[in-house]
């Protein structure tokens, strides 16, 4: 009751101080649920770039990783992009670089460059255009070339080359959230849920994703569960997504694929954080603006599609 009450009371004053700083709040599907209650839209990685870009306030603070609000801070570049904690980074996109892409581009060249999302600014900027897990096989197919580079998640790359004709070169990134959801796991909570689909996010490694009913970004799952024929449903992703799903979906029933694994980092967000972020508007996240140019290019070509 008093943890309800202390929480009800965070959202409430976070709410004030966002208005008095004319401040919106993003927030992404694996935020854990009271930051989700707190925010102004809850999204996946495009919807939230999306409203990054179109956002009319001064101040965005965004309840993600660290590459999330690099991206709003590239395509918001007069706003100011606050991370809660400066310590929230994604340790996929932390496995390519921009010098590693422009040697690795030199040893294909000629080849387009396809970035996921989840990386620094400084590899958007050598990239071509970027994906998110909800448009990778639409980005990759509107390149006119039959080869195409792919960073840094392997994964995906494998769940896009599966449906294109194009041969697709992948760096070797993952993320260990994803990856660690194995087979066993799945084929365990099909046995515990007998009539449940499995829907696997496509950063699943390739043997789970064989495993799966569906193949969905955490938006398309949030937009397709209120039509699903099925009442229960596996969720082969992060467990965040959970607290949404049974908002929107009373009538259904979420269980998660892996019953411990969760992003640390993502999770690093907290209430306490999100209002000490608007008092002392930190932690600010900034792009140098040669960088933000280049890495504008990439970004708006995928918003664009
Ligand atoms: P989406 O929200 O785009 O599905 O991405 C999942 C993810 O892992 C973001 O870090
Ligand atoms: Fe990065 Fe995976 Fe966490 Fe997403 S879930 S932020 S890809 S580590």
């Amino acid at each position: 009751m008093t943890a309800a009450r202390d929480t009800a009371g965070g959202i409430r004053r976070i709410r004030e101080l966002a208005r008095e700083r004319n401040a919106v709040l993003l927030a992404h599907n694996y935020q854990i649920a009271e930051v989700q209650d707190a925010a102004d839209f809850v999204g996946d990685s495009l919807e939230l770039s999306r409203k990054a870009a179109a956002a009319g306030a001064d101040v965005i603070v965004f309840c993600g990783v660290h590459f999330m609000a690099e991206t709003a801070a590239i395509l918001a570049p007069k706003k100011i992009v606050l991370l809660p904690d400066a310590q929230a980074g994604c340790p996929m996109a932390d496995m390519v670089t921009g010098p590693e892409i422009r040697t690795w581009k030199a040893r294909f060249p000629g080849r387009p460059v396809v970035c996921y999302v989840n990386t620094p600014a400084d590899v958007k900027a050598e990239c071509d255009v970027c994906c998110t897990s909800a448009n990778a096989l639409r980005v990759v197919e509107s390149l006119p070339d039959p080869e195409v580079l792919f960073a840094p998640d392997r994964n995906l790359a494998a769940f896009v080359a599966r449906h294109t004709s194009k041969k697709i070169i992948a760096w070797d990134g993952f993320c260990y959230v994803h990856n660690n959801i194995l087979p066993r796991d799945v084929r365990a909570a099909r046995e515990k849920h007998p009539g449940a689909e499995v829907w696997a996010h496509p950063e699943c490694r390739p043997e789970v994703i064989d495993l799966a009913d569906r193949v969905l970004s955490t938006g398309q799952m949030v937009k397709e569960a209120p039509g699903a024929a099925v009442r229960e449903i596996i969720l082969a992703t992060e467990p965040g997504i959970i607290h949404r799903l049974e908002r929107d979906n009373p009538g259904k029933a979420f269980f998660p694929a892996h019953p411990t694994i969760h992003c640390v980092n993502m999770k690093k967000i907290t209430l306490p954080k999100v209002l000490h972020a608007l008092e002392e508007m930190v932690y600010r996240v900034e792009v140098p603006p040669d960088i933000a140019d280049r890495a504008r290019g990439a970004i708006e070509k995928m918003v664009r599609l």
